[in-house]
């Protein structure tokens, strides 16, 4: 089983957007016995909350209902996780010092990720934006970031890993 965790600030916006939405990439290439994601915060602010209204919105308009309760990332996280996705740089700082404070050593760099390098439509970004202070514009553009992201990880994830699709699509 490949276990993928997707880490944002707060656990409210982006991560649990990104988890929801590569669950349905890989349910639809029927690759769920194989690959389980979950998301986490490195932030405590909000552990305990649903996803915020504005992004559950966005999701149930593309047919999708996030059930995600936000928790903060745990050094146990290091040990079960094979992938570790940020969606900011700060966010990569800070799961780089918290796995170092952690375990003693930094995440080798075959585990970590900023996601948007897997966004084949980045341009030259990196970063998955934080929507939290922005307009439902900035929901709907993180939702489609997150969805090429996931698109091309999943992508990645099959070739890296030689699994079968049975469903293929
Ligand atoms: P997220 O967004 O990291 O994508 O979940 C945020 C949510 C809450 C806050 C910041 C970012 N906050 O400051 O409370």
């Amino acid at each position: 089983m490949i276990q993928v965790l997707f880490v944002c600030l707060g656990n409210i916006c982006r991560s649990p957007i990104a988890e929801g939405v590569f669950k349905e990439l890989v349910a639809r290439k029927g690759l769920d016995h194989m690959i389980r994601c979950d998301s986490a915060g490195t932030a405590a602010y909000h552990i305990g909350s649903l996803p915020d209204k504005r992004m559950r919105q966005v999701a149930s308009e593309r047919g999708l209902t996030l059930t995600h309760t936000a928790r903060q990332l745990s050094a146990d996280d290091f040990e079960k996780f094979h992938y570790i996705m940020a969606m900011d740089e700060s966010n990569f700082e800070d799961i780089r010092n918290e796995s170092y404070q952690s375990t003693g050593q930094y995440l080798a760099d075959h585990r970590l990720y900023l996601y948007r390098l897997f966004d084949a439509e980045r341009g030259g970004a990196k970063i998955v934006p934080d929507p939290y202070f922005g307009e439902m514009a900035d929901f709907i553009d993180t939702y489609n970031i997150v969805e090429r992201s996931g698109a091309q990880f999943l992508d990645y994830l099959i070739e890296t890993h030689n699994l079968s699709t049975d469903l293929g699509d």
